[in-house]
């Protein structure tokens, strides 16, 4: 029986859907995380500690030496990283074992918007144009100087924090003096996240200007195999994401794009994937279709975030987490033909600031024709906070249906019978 380490991050929402795929590979998993709850709750499993730490240094290294011993003791066939948090000590870990993954430095570029936007640059990858600003640049716009390298972008811009994800601090920013107090806020909530979770690395105050990229955004699945990009999924978002916060609402598959437009995409996708040095595993990837052409926001490392992974199935009910244990094991991946017709998610907007009273009205929303599952993901009594600063999903509700409208219309028509209390 082939064995896999799977680094889970105490953030990640996928620790069940990965377990679920290893039983039906047949794969035995040993579970690498960071938190003890994660631990806790899944009981039975054999595990490892290790300060995944989000990728700082220190941390790597010790979690690949703890890897390395256990490797001794019984070796893995393969280690694969889940969400952000697992993705850079699963290239090390790997890379000291021996077995095929990613560069490590590819994967610390993908974690750092500056990085990325200039390996894109560098390989003229159509992207929005941006500036990177140093933290000295921040610490002066801050104390109310201007900037010249604010020039170099066309205003609405879109000002983000490089390492954080999920659109936190994430703000656009419609004229030059909106800059600082968006800038405030921003490093305000760098802050935060670095007190909470300490994931963020210390040096970070630096920011990321770019020009506000207007019209329709997609996401792209892909998974990698010797540098070669395989699309497994083209979602729309059929929401406007105009700001000045970023929420994502809605993503449906497969897209109503045009080929053409669909075709672009794949081409930038995966130029994108190379000029960052991607190679193996997971992607997932978002760009807008502009004006003037597809221009990639983003390429990720790793699969989809929170539970959206659960809108895709591939041949006979294969998950995505059964393609990316099988793509790690070199096992053949099945045909990676959509199961039905259309699918989608929506991850549930979060109205205002609160505590989580109550949410009613779940059986209704799941008594909607094409609803196939309704998940709440904050429990009730904690806190529940919108962006820029939130950084968890309120919840997930699944469709399927005949086609990608249809999917829209049901997701929203079971939305409308949630109600949500937060006071
Ligand atoms: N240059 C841009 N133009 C238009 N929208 C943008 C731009 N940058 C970010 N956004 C919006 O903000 C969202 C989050 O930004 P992104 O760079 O993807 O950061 P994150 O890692 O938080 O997902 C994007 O999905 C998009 O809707
Ligand atoms: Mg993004």
């Amino acid at each position: 029986m082939p064995r896999v380490l799977l680094l889970l991050p105490t953030t990640t929402y996928r620790a069940r859907d990965f377990l679920d795929a290893a039983d039906s590979l047949d794969i035995e998993i040993v579970i690498g995380s960071d938190g003890r709850q994660t631990l806790e709750d899944l009981m039975g499993q054999r595990a490892l500690v290790l300060p995944l730490g989000g990728g700082a240094e220190n941390d790597v290294r010790a979690s690949v030496a703890a890897i390395a011993d256990a490797n001794e003791k019984t070796p893995f066939d393969a280690i694969v990283g889940v969400d952000d948090g697992g993705i850079v000590v699963a290239a090390a870990a790997s890379d000291r074992l021996g077995l095929p993954a990613n560069d490590v430095a590819a994967v610390r570029r993908t974690r750092d918007k500056r990085e990325q936007r200039s390996a894109f640059s560098a390989a003229e990858v159509p992207q929005p144009e941006y500036t990177a600003l140093d933290p000295d640049d921040v610490r002066r716009l801050l104390a109310g100087e201007r900037l010249d390298q604010i020039d170099h972008v066309t205003f609405p811009a879109v000002l983000k924090p490089p390492e954080l994800s999920g659109s936190q601090g994430v703000i656009r920013v419609d004229a030059p003096g909106e800059m600082r107090a968006a800038a405030q806020r921003i490093v305000d909530i760098i802050k935060g996240s670095t007190e909470e979770t300490e994931e963020c690395s210390p040096g970070s105050g630096a920011l990321v200007l770019e020009e506000f990229v207007a019209g329709p955004e997609v996401a792209v699945e892909a998974v990698v195999r010797s540098g070669n990009v395989r699309v497994l999924a083209v979602f729309d978002k059929p929401d406007p994401l105009d700001g000045p916060y970023f929420e994502e609402t809605i993503y449906v598959t497969p897209s109503r794009h045009s080929d053409r437009d669909l075709r672009d995409l794949e081409r930038v996708v995966a130029i994108g994937v190379g000029a960052l040095g991607i190679t193996e595993g997971p992607v997932h990837a978002e760009a807008r279709l502009g004006d003037r052409g597809v221009r990639l926001l983003e390429v990720a490392a790793r699969s989809i975030g929170g539970l959206c992974a659960r809108a895709l199935r591939f041949g006979v009910g294969v998950t995505l987490e059964e393609v990316i244990l099988r793509h790690a094991l070199e096992l053949p991946v099945p045909v990676l033909v959509p199961e039905g017709a259309a699918s989608g998610v929506m991850m549930l907007p979060i109205p205002h600031a609160g505590t989580l009273r109550e949410v009613r009205g779940v059986d209704e929303a799941r008594a909607v024709p094409g609803v196939v599952g309704l998940e709440t993901t904050i429990p009730v009594g904690s806190a529940v906070v919108p962006l820029p600063e939130g950084d968890r999903y309120l919840g997930f509700l699944f469709g399927r249906g005949d086609d990608p409208a249809e999917v829209e219309d049901t997701l929203r028509r079971a939305h409308a019978r949630l109600e949500i209390e937060i006071s």
